[in-house]
């Protein structure tokens, strides 16, 4: 059965409404100058979007929405969760361009402060952002089996921008090490940027539902979605 975004929306999953005052106006002074087409969806997504399974999705800090409206494009229920409003109106704008409306949403959000809906997403996306105080909160946040597509930018970039925020680089390896329990599909360190792909293992309960699934595929009838 489809989970309504909207639903998720109206629940109260935040501890007020405070926002970090200071990191959204610096966020809103970059992206008003800020003009042209947004990028395309990022090439990881591109590669594992059809492997990607289930209904809901959830783009962290998805600015001006490329790849939550590409995952909308492919057939989710998306959130984009950003803390600019100026990024996000471009985003509305781009999916009402696209007609995408009805299959995605956007809220506006700190996230050092909104606190994730747990297990409701069957994907997370995040790229371009660091902020590992919601590694946690992924983990809670996506459904057993749910898929996490992480890439961001890691120390190599100090090697051409001395002056990067350490805080917001990822150390090498440490995405493959922060998820290592998980199911690892695809991971790379590159020069500048360090990608992966994980799934979340399957509780108790979805693994006894896949392998009733499979007997009943063996025994040629459909066991149900
Ligand atoms: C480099 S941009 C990446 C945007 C998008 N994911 C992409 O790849 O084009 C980082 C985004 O993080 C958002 N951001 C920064 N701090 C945030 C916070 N505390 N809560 C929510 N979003 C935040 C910014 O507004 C910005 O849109």
């Amino acid at each position: 059965m489809g989970i309504e975004i909207s639903s998720i929306l109206a629940a109260e999953h935040e501890i007020g409404n405070k926002m970090a005052r200071k990191d959204q106006e610096r966020w809103n002074q970059k992206w008003l100058f800020v003009t042209g087409q947004a990028d395309d969806p990022h090439p990881l997504l591109k590669r594992f979007v059809d492997r990607l399974t289930g209904e809901t999705a959830l783009d962290i800090a998805c600015g001006r929405g490329q790849n939550g409206l590409y995952l909308a494009k492919n057939g989710f229920q998306v959130l984009g969760v950003d803390i600019s409003n100026v990024a996000l109106e471009m985003a509305k704008k781009s999916a009402a361009d696209q007609d995408l409306e009805g299959r995605i949403h956007f809220k506006q959000a700190d996230l050092d402060i909104w606190k994730l809906p747990q297990e409701v997403f069957d994907v997370i996306v995040v790229f371009r952002f660091l902020n590992r105080s919601i590694f946690h909160a992924i983990e809670e946040g996506l459904r057993s089996g749910g898929w996490l597509v992480y890439s961001s930018r890691n120390m190599g970039i100090l090697a051409s921008e001395p002056k990067a925020n350490k805080d917001y680089l990822l150390k090498r390896g440490e995405l493959s090490d922060e998820f290592r329990s998980w199911e690892l599909i695809y991971s790379h360190e590159g020069d500048v940027d360090s990608s992966i792909v994980v799934r979340k293992p399957l509780s108790f309960d979805s693994r006894d539902q896949e392998v009733s699934k499979l007997i009943g595929r063996r025994l040629g009838f459909d066991a149900g979605k």
